[in-house]
């Protein structure tokens, strides 16, 4: 059978450079708009799924946002999330699609998960509270994956990324993860000649990032050979504080002023590292350094900056 891979949400973030890695590799990816299929629509996405017929599905479409979105629409990022995996793996199981890659988070883990994080850390102890209805909902995805698994032998997998960065990233302050944030901030406050840019927090949490290219080997390495019940860890393998995130996204942009620290900010979870040895194991490991990641973000950036800072 001709292979259809649809990449669901590949304008994000992680959509995009899946559907880049795929197309590099020749293969046939099929998208669609959200203009034309809202995936909140239970019918429209099973008459979708009827009508187009995917040999597969990897599912990275989602309601992702940061600490400040996550606290001010909680409804939307349970219900929106909720809504669309349950309408899209389920409407895959009945269009007999055999195959899913579902993405999780590694801020779904508990708040005071053993470090690094083990995949059976999952569901073992309380959430982060300022992303739990997400955290939730992404759960429920990775457990409706095992359920069809289970009951159906669909083989649905599930695939935990760190924190991403890179390309596609989103850069609206009101709406962005920290290090689009702060490669925001510091790029105005270089070309408005501020003396310094305030970070939340301490500034010692300490967090992985994986650039999303690395992270796009990884699902696409999944697509192809990961079949089996349990999430899989897909992470850097090392971690850094957001004191020095803030420092080298201040030494790439350019930034000479002061980054000050607002201690009365949230620090969030204190460390989360995942431990990838899993995924190592099978023969992923990611190839793109933090200090270049960053470097070719920032051109990225430079070169799409009208766009991302209208994004909503
Ligand atoms: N970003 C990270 O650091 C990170 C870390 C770990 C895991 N992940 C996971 O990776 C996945 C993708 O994240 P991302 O960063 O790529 O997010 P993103 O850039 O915000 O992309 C999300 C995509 O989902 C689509 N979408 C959302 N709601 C939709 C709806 N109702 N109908 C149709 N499409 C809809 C969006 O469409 P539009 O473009 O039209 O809005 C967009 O293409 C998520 O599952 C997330 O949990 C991300």
């Amino acid at each position: 059978m001709d292979e259809r891979i649809w990449v669901a949400g590949h304008r994000g973030m992680v959509g995009s450079a899946i559907t880049r890695l795929f197309c590099s590799q020749g293969r046939n990816v099929i998208t669609v708009d959200r203009s034309i299929l809202d995936l909140r629509k239970q019918d429209e996405v099973e008459f979708w799924l009827r009508a187009n017929k995917p040999t597969s599905i990897v599912f990275a479409a989602a309601k992702v946002g940061g600490i400040i979105a996550n606290s001010t629409y909680p409804a939307d990022f349970i219900y929106d999330n909720l809504t669309i995996q349950t309408n899209v793996i389920h409407g895959a199981h009945k269009a007999g699609v055999d195959r899913l890659v579902f993405l999780g988070s590694s801020c779904i883990y508990p708040k005071f998960a053993e470090q690094p994080i083990k995949e059976s850390s999952l569901l073992t102890g309380p959430l982060e509270p300022t992303n739990e209805w997400y955290a939730i909902a992404k759960i429920s995805g990775i457990m409706t994956c095992q359920a069809y698994r289970k009951q159906y032998g669909r083989r649905y997998v599930s695939v935990m990324p760190c924190n991403l960065y890179g390309p596609n990233d989103n850069f609206n302050l009101e709406t962005s993860h920290v290090m689009p944030a702060l490669m925001r901030k510091f790029h105005e406050a270089k070309v408005t000649s501020a003396k310094e840019v305030v970070v939340w927090g301490t500034g010692a949490p300490l967090r992985e990032f994986l650039h999303v290219d690395d992270l796009a080997r990884g699902v696409v390495w999944c697509h192809d050979n990961y079949d089996e019940y349990e999430h899989i860890n897909c992470g850097a393998g090392f971690d850094v504080t957001i004191r020095e995130l803030a420092e080298t996204i201040a030494r790439v942009v350019g930034f000479s002023g002061d980054i000050v620290f607002d201690v009365s900010k949230p620090d969030g979870t204190p460390r989360k590292i995942m431990d990838s040895s899993r995924i190592r194991a099978l023969g992923w490991k990611p190839e793109i350094s933090f200090d270049d990641g960053i470097a070719s973000t920032y051109r990225w950036y430079l070169a799409n900056i009208d766009a991302k800072n209208r994004a909503a």
